[in-house]
């Protein structure tokens, strides 16, 4: 692996690894052991949209490991926002930094940066994947349902960065993934292609019970996400997704024991209900928890050769 752009950059030995390392990290950190992984490495934290917790998970991660890592905030610190072009921002920040993390919009923008910039970049989210969250949801899986081989995994609502990550790293990991998202707001073509090579594993329902039938994992995500698209058209959104919500009536359709996992922030009355978030807030938490060590993981993985 040289860089995290999406989840199909990883093999299922990969990824496996990644979550391997991080239940690592996250046990020695725990009791104290924590190794000096990145002791004199310096990652570039770069930010075009705002964040809550990536933002912080990979200060504080960076910190942990002994290195530095520096929040930048692309729309009102760095020369791009007065036209500076791309691929001299990518040449100049790696000629410092070990490592990029870059929260931006197009994907081939943060292609483009892997391309100049020399050193690993990993996807901090963009409109079409969000790989560290992901990741942090497959860890958090597993850690609750002790493996993924025979586990369903359901996603009901935007067929955005969260529905194309988890559908290509679910079925990765070996889950069976099941979507629900209203017509016109399907998951990208590339990635419902990547979805067919897996046969019966991977399903889309139009009915949202229909997807979370028989799961062990419901998942869902804002019906407005930070893209310039999805903001202007939030309206026509809320009506589109009326009966894409996950309340206590889908939530009778899974499995007795099922989890719900919500990447945050989560808008209740929209994609879930209050009484529903907080009946899976430890595992919701639990989730949040974990992109920390994931992407400790990533970074030890790309950067300390573990
Ligand atoms: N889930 C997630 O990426 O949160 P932030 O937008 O707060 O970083
Ligand atoms: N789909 C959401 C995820 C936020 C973490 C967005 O892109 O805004």
């Amino acid at each position: 692996m040289k860089h995290l752009l999406k989840m199909s950059d990883l093999t299922q030995g990969e990824l496996f690894h990644i979550l391997d390392v991080a239940d690592e990290l996250k046990a020695a950190h725990r009791c104290g052991g924590e190794q000096p992984l990145l002791k004199g490495k310096t990652v570039a934290l770069l930010f075009s949209k705002k964040s809550t917790r990536t933002r912080t998970s990979f200060e504080v991660g960076v910190f942990q490991m002994g290195g530095l890592g520096n929040y930048l905030n692309t729309e009102t610190e760095l020369q791009s926002s007065r036209g500076e072009p791309l691929k001299d921002t990518a040449r100049v920040l790696g000629r410092y930094y070990d490592a990029i993390v870059w929260r931006t919009y197009q994907q081939s923008e943060l292609e483009q940066l892997a391309q100049y910039a020399g050193v690993p970049v990993i996807n901090g989210l963009t409109d079409y994947a969000h790989p560290c969250q992901v990741l942090a949801d497959l860890e958090t899986i597993r850690a609750h349902k002790g493996g993924f081989t025979g586990r369903k995994l359901a996603y009901v609502g935007d067929g955005n960065n969260m529905a194309n990550s988890l559908i290509v790293g679910g079925l990765t990991a070996g889950l069976q993934v099941s979507v629900a998202c209203p017509a016109g707001y399907a998951p990208a073509a590339d990635v419902l292609d990547f979805a067919a090579k897996f046969g019966p594993a991977f399903s889309q329902e139009s009915a949202p019970a229909a997807a979370v039938t028989g799961a062990d994992v419901v998942v869902t995500d804002a019906w407005v996400s930070m893209n310039r698209g999805a903001e202007a058209e939030a309206k026509a959104r809320l009506r589109a997704f009326r009966g894409y919500q996950v309340n206590d009536a889908l939530m009778a359709a899974a499995k007795p024991d099922a989890m719900l996992l919500h990447c945050l922030p989560a808008h209740r009355g929209q994609e879930v209900t209050d009484a529903v978030f907080e009946a899976h807030a430890a595992e919701i938490f639990d989730e949040a928890e974990n992109r920390l060590h994931v992407e400790k993981a990533v970074l030890a993985v790309l950067l300390a050769g573990k």
